[in-house]
């Protein structure tokens, strides 16, 4: 019989897998160590013919458990649970920058992501080579003789949308090497490995766990491409996941599919209402028929995602009163979670950033993120309404 490819709700909440004793979820094994049944076993485990588990930073069945289900719904090879964002995505430069080597990145990531290669990576002899990748043009020139390639889409916090399979063709034209930080859309949203992206990373602290009670990273390689060095990278460095968050992750990801298409309805809701709101200056959501990545994201996107931002009318102080006036949407740095989170990334992802980065960033020092949750839309409408009224 051929192989059935299963669907994305299906890979979520179903259990095809078979754990030990029958157990229908995967169990938590929180141990640092595997026992040997006897000496002959630890030797054919050191001549590498055995695959006996170890140590719990080489590997661990309940972490295997959930990288399966991640990289089922990529649609990859395989993929590396972490224990931060931050740990896939240095892991990932660690295993394929070397000192000399061009970096071509977006010049909008997230806040975090551009301070970690600054401060990180510069040192180390790595040039990073900052492009509006949204002029195909510039992005062409800047990967002729570059090493790797690095970019998110839709961006955080004020969502631009960067035309995937556009990026994917001139990085297999340079033969250079692609990741995507796929963070905000999730792969229910958009699948990178369609367009012929190499690599994508996630921050599973955000929709993919989505209850805002872990902290974690994922890589997931594309088929047909070496593994090797990201595995040596993640033993060696030690940032691996923790089996008890591998567990609370697999839990979550059970109901991303309905969590997603919620996420993504109240959101394309939310923008609509603020977009013809007159505090409000700018609203950034791709789903809106007038924001410049809405055709892009019609090709390349099933839904829009969860993030709604906005420019609030009178600047830094008008902004804070309405976080400060809201009631159902809690003012807190993350995103991806069940409840409405809001911030201003001037205060969180981009404190640091200069004020030109700001600029690159579409981050002004009246703009607010709007995490939409999966709350009843008519109390987020009232709950926006009313704190506008203060400003
Ligand atoms: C788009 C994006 N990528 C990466 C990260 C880093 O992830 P973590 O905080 O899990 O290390 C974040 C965190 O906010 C993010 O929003």
């Amino acid at each position: 019989m051929p192989e059935r490819k299963r669907r994305d709700g299906t890979v979520c909440a179903g259990a095809d897998e078979h754990y030990e004793r029958g157990a229908v979820v995967p169990p938590i094994y929180q141990t640092a160590n595997f026992r040997f049944d006897n000496t002959e076993q630890a030797a054919a485990v050191a001549r590498g013919e055995s695959d006996h588990l170890i140590y719990t930073r080489y590997g661990n069945p309940t972490i295997e458990a959930v990288e399966q289900r991640i990289a089922q719904l990529e649609g990859g090879q395989r993929a590396f649970a972490f224990a931060a964002g931050q740990a896939a995505t240095s892991a990932w430069c660690y295993a394929h920058l070397r000192p000399g080597d061009r970096f071509v990145v977006s010049n909008r990531l997230y806040g975090g992501t551009a301070a970690y290669m600054n401060d990180c990576l510069t040192p180390f002899g790595v040039a990073i080579d900052r492009v509006d990748f949204t002029d195909h043009d510039a992005v062409d020139r800047a990967l002729d003789g570059a090493r790797a390639c690095w970019f998110e889409t839709p961006t955080n916090p004020t969502t631009q949308i960067i035309d995937g399979p556009a990026i994917a063709a001139l990085c297999q034209k340079h033969g250079v090497l692609s990741a995507v930080d796929n963070t905000f859309a999730t792969p229910i949203n958009q699948k990178p490995f369609d367009w012929g992206i190499d690599w994508v990373m996630h921050s599973v602290t955000k929709y993919l766990n989505g209850h805002g009670d872990l902290i974690g990273g994922m890589l997931v390689a594309r088929h047909g491409i070496s593994t090797d060095t990201v595995a040596s990278v993640r033993k060696n460095t030690g940032g691996i996941m923790d089996p008890h968050a591998a567990f609370l992750l697999h839990r979550g990801l059970r109901t991303l599919v309905v969590r997603v298409e919620r996420h993504n309805a109240n959101a394309l809701a939310l923008a609509r209402h603020l977009n013809q709101h007159d505090k409000v200056e700018h609203t950034y959501y791709p789903g809106l028929e007038n924001d410049p990545g809405h055709a892009i994201a019609k090709r390349q996107m099933r839904g829009f995602g969860g993030i709604v931002a906005i420019d609030i009318k009178g600047g830094f102080d008008a902004a804070a009163r309405f976080i400060d006036h809201l009631q159902v949407i809690v003012n807190a740095a993350s995103l991806g979670g069940t409840e409405s989170l809001v911030s201003m990334p001037v205060l969180t992802s981009h404190t640091r950033a200069t004020p030109e980065e700001r600029a690159m960033a579409r981050v002004t020092d009246h703009t607010a993120r709007i995490s939409v949750g999966i709350e009843d839309i008519d109390d987020l409408i009232e709950d926006v309404d009313n704190a506008l009224k203060a400003v």
